[in-house]
């Protein structure tokens, strides 16, 4: 199970990337307008700083312009790897991405039959959104679980990212449920990393070593 981190926050990755957890990002492009920063510029910088798949997100509606938009992102970056969202539009251009070696990430997938669909046109990653199924009244963890289970049953090589992740607990339950990857806002990451006993445990063992500091010497 790997970890990416869902930002386009350049300090955000920085911070993650120094906890050494950080094998990949994922942005969107509501992520991306959220930095008011020039796309391809953000994208080359974030690519530098990871050492791993960085997604960036296509916005023609076309598999055309899809492949157009591909063929100049990831010529940013080796890291680079092409967000697509799951359409007929967009399985033709995962295929035609796939025969030129331009690694894809299908998004907005919320069904078992989406993700199989975009595994059979060669992406590299499909991303289930849990939160939003969840918010919608669904299972999200169920979602990718069912996933797991077709991908295994089939010896499918589509690497499963659990994305829209809401909450430390969908993260282990997205590791329990066969997600080779979750992909986490930085606000996720930092709760992940904490625990109230573990700030306890640390106070009370500098308060003991405080208290015999300043012992005579026998
Ligand atoms: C995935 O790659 C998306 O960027 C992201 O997880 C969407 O999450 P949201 O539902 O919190 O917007």
């Amino acid at each position: 199970m790997k970890l990416f981190l869902d930002t386009a926050n350049l300090e955000e990755i920085r911070t993650a990337v120094s906890w050494g957890v950080i094998q990949g990002v994922t942005t969107n492009p509501t992520l991306v307008a959220r930095e008011g920063r020039e796309f391809k510029s953000l994208i080359k910088e974030i690519a530098e700083l990871v050492n791993g798949p960085v997604s960036a997100e296509v916005i023609s509606t076309e598999a055309e312009g899809m492949i157009a938009e591909a063929e100049e992102l990831s010529r940013l970056h080796p890291n680079v790897v092409i967000k697509i969202p799951i359409t007929p539009e967009g399985l033709k251009a995962v295929k035609a991405l796939k025969a030129r070696g331009i690694r894809t990430n299908v998004t907005l997938v919320f069904s078992a039959n989406q993700a199989l669909l975009a595994a059979l046109a060669g992406a590299s990653y499909v991303s289930p959104f849990v939160g939003r199924l969840d918010d919608a009244g669904h299972d999200g963890i169920a979602l990718v679980r069912e996933i797991a289970e077709i991908f295994s049953l089939h010896g499918i090589a589509t690497e499963i990212i659990a994305a829209s992740i809401r909450h430390p607990l969908h993260v282990v339950a997205a590791a329990q449920a066969g997600a080779h990857i979750a992909t986490v806002p930085f606000r996720v990451l930092d709760q992940m990393v904490r625990h109230p006993l573990t700030d306890i445990g640390i106070e009370r063992f500098l308060a003991d070593w405080a208290k015999v500091q300043n012992l005579p010497q026998k």
